[in-house]
């Protein structure tokens, strides 16, 4: 028996219409969630056909415009979303990857990556939070990486919003203790998305990758995410070769660090 069962509880996922987003949000819809899809554009087909997808299960959907590239867009949210309720469970999903040598990086992008994967997930939990104190629960899950963790060169501005929004989270987790509002951090590994095809694109000119593990499917994720919910725990951490990975970068960083350098070249192939 879960601990925090996921049915009929309501969750808002951030980046809901591809990727780990739609797989949290269809895994939630299995286990009985009422789904809020979090959208750029509602209208677009990827947004549609999601809503189809859930319907389908037997969901209860609804697809929200929630787009987290600017202070302005959050606040327009915000007054759609107006005097509702807080739902039960807030996924900060949503992200963007940036990646490059720093003086290489657009300066649009940095402070995009900056916006979308850690102010505006700052921004979101701070309005969302006070009715979830109020009723006394809720859970906030924050997508973070373990590139918040594993900083690797190239990914300076990418690692940057992903260690500082695994800080959120620690932050917030310690002043909601006793509450009864959770906060769940994922460290995600390689994960088969759009993102992950990115990877090459940004990263490959100047990294040998050959040593990173292979990503697994947005689906078996999400169902760990989603047992993760439910079990209350506040760190969902990767398995296999990359969580041997994570315990060396925590744990002996120097050691991490000269691998990592081994496999750079700042020259580029
Ligand atoms: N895939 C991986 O290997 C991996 C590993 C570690 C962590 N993560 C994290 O997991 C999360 C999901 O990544 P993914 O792999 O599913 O990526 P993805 O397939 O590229 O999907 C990204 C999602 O974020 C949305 N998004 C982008 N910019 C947005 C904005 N300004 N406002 C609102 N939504 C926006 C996208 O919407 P549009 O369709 O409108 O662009 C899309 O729904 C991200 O936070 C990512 O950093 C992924």
């Amino acid at each position: 028996m879960a601990k925090y069962s996921l049915k009929n509880q309501s969750i808002l996922i951030t980046g809901a219409n591809r990727g780990i987003g739609a797989a949290i949000a269809t895994a939630s819809a299995q286990r009985g969630s009422r789904v809020i899809l979090g959208v750029r554009d509602p209208a677009d087909s990827t947004a549609q056909d999601m809503r189809r997808k859930l319907e389908a299960l037997g969901a209860n959907v609804e697809v929200i415009e929630l787009n987290l590239s600017s202070r302005a867009h959050i606040e327009d949210f915000l007054k759609r979303w107006g005097a509702r309720e807080a739902p039960d469970v807030l996924v900060h999903n949503a992200g963007v990857l940036t990646g490059g040598l720093i003086e290489s990086q657009s300066v649009d992008e940095i402070y995009l990556s900056l916006q979308v994967n850690l102010v505006g997930v700052a921004h979101l939990t701070r309005e969302m939070l006070p009715a979830m104190l109020r009723r006394g629960s809720g859970c906030v899950v924050v997508n973070s990486s373990v590139s918040g963790v594993m900083n690797f060169p190239l990914a300076s501005t990418y690692s940057a919003a992903k260690t500082g929004v695994l800080a959120l989270a620690n932050c917030v987790r310690a002043e909601t203790q006793g509450t009864g509002v959770r906060v769940l951090s994922l460290l995600t590994p390689g994960v088969k998305t759009r993102m992950f095809d990115e990877i090459p694109k940004r990263y490959g000119a100047h990294l040998d990758l050959d040593f990173l593990e292979g990503a697994i499917s947005a689906e078996a994720w999400a169902e760990q995410v989603c047992d993760a919910i439910e079990a209350g725990v506040e760190e969902l951490n990767p398995r296999g070769a990359t969580r041997a990975g994570l315990w060396m970068a925590r744990h002996v960083p120097g050691v991490f660090q000269r691998l990592v350098a081994s496999k750079f070249n700042r020259s580029g192939s």
